[in-house]
């Protein structure tokens, strides 16, 4: 017989550490870092993309190399994905400028080192790839129609050869879920900014225009959101 119970259950000594069992740790890390009323927004953020979706998007981002967090907001998600993986080398980049100084407070709260933020947008922050991996969070339905796929354009041309593209989107194949979620994005930007919702062919259809193949799974949730991920890599 093989070793004792407890051996069995936890594997031995030199086996990695199973990610999932940081990743509450660090969410809760991350909203202690943050001051009351944007810690209630990373709580819902949290919330919104659920232990499942994050161990699903940890898996798919490579476990080092440079990595680019278009749109990174107050950085809730590269302080995340570093501190569930501290190779990663993670690039926020956000025209916010607020959210960004709050994302550096946070990586370095955290000691987080390999983390830096840019205020500004792809176009305008003047980054430098190639990247191991881009991705965007509830991001791109931010972005105009019509910049939607300049802005893909550019990234893929950022990405590194074996790059993989990051993609979590809501989808539009089920109106009363997307009218809940447009509904809450309502209240966080307004009425006057833009918000240019794909269903997923779409994005994946642009994204093929680009030469990557991509994979999508949709995400079920108990709260009514259409979740979809889309993952992209270079053809060549
Ligand atoms: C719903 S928030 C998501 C933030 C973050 N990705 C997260 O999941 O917590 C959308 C973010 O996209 C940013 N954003 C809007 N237009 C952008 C653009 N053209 N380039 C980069 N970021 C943009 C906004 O400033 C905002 O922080």
């Amino acid at each position: 017989m093989r070793g004792d119970s407890s051996d069995d259950i936890d594997g031995p000594a030199r086996e990695p550490p199973v990610e999932e069992h940081e990743s509450a740790r660090a969410v809760a890390r991350i909203a202690r870092a943050l001051p009351p009323v944007e810690r209630a927004y990373a709580f819902a953020r949290f919330v919104i993309m659920r232990q499942k979706l994050l161990a699903l998007m940890n898996l798919v981002l490579p476990g080092e190399g440079r990595i680019l967090d278009v749109g990174c907001g107050f950085g809730l998600f590269s302080a995340y994905f570093a501190l569930v993986c501290p190779d990663r080398r993670m690039v926020g980049v956000d025209p916010a400028a607020r959210r960004i100084a709050m994302a550096r407070t946070v990586a370095e709260r955290l000691g987080i080192r390999n983390n830096e933020y840019r205020v500004g947008t792809v176009e305008t922050s003047a980054l430098k790839g190639p990247f191991d991996a881009i991705f965007m969070l509830d991001v791109l339905h931010h972005v105009p129609r019509e910049s939607q796929l300049p802005l893909l354009t550019q990234l893929s041309g950022m990405l590194a050869p074996r790059g993989v593209m990051l993609i979590k989107e809501v989808t539009t194949d089920q109106p009363f879920k997307l009218r809940f979620t447009e509904l809450l994005d309502r209240m966080m930007v307004g009425f006057d900014e833009p918000l240019a919702y794909r269903h997923h062919h779409d994005w994946s259809r642009l994204l093929h225009g680009l030469g990557l193949r991509t994979r999508i799974v949709r995400v079920p949730d108990v709260l009514p959101y259409p979740h979809v991920v889309i993952v992209g890599r270079p053809t060549g």
